[in-house]
């Protein structure tokens, strides 16, 4: 299973496109290391490069839906921070009981699916919506 970026899923806002390219690939790489059966090594490095993310992402994300009053910003903030959570919740477990057939499968399901649902989904959006509050 590999996916692609396509300008489907441009926010328009470059650096959180890069971002969102980057995540991509890294969703790539661990999906081929999970089938690989070497997911196990890459657990740090996914960790790594998801502190990142969540911090990141999130932040420029709901400041720029906050500054342009996007009306379901207080329902998509929720979904972040459920996400935040359950990223928490997640890494919490990763440092008492390091790496577990669990912890890999709550990876790929709770972490790298849940995050291109939303944004193939839910941050698509806000993405029409300021698109169409900028041609206006
Ligand atoms: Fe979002």
């Amino acid at each position: 299973m590999s996916f692609v970026w396509t300008e489907f899923l441009a926010t328009g806002n470059e650096k959180m496109d890069a971002q969102r390219r980057k995540l991509i690939e890294e969703m790539n790489y661990f999906f081929t290391a999970i089938t690989e059966e070497k997911a196990e090594k890459e657990v740090e490095r996914m960790f790594t490069f998801l502190d990142g993310f969540v911090t990141g992402m999130f932040f420029v994300e709901e400041s720029m839906l906050r500054s342009g009053n996007y009306p379901e910003f207080a329902r998509h903030k929720a979904q972040h921070d459920f996400f935040r959570k359950s990223y928490a919740n997640m890494r919490n477990e990763y440092e008492l009981r390091g790496v577990t057939d669990t912890l890999i499968s709550d990876l790929h399901k709770k972490i790298f699916v849940w995050l291109l649902n939303h944004i193939t989904k839910e941050d698509m959006q806000w993405v029409s919506f300021i698109k169409n509050k900028e041609s206006k």
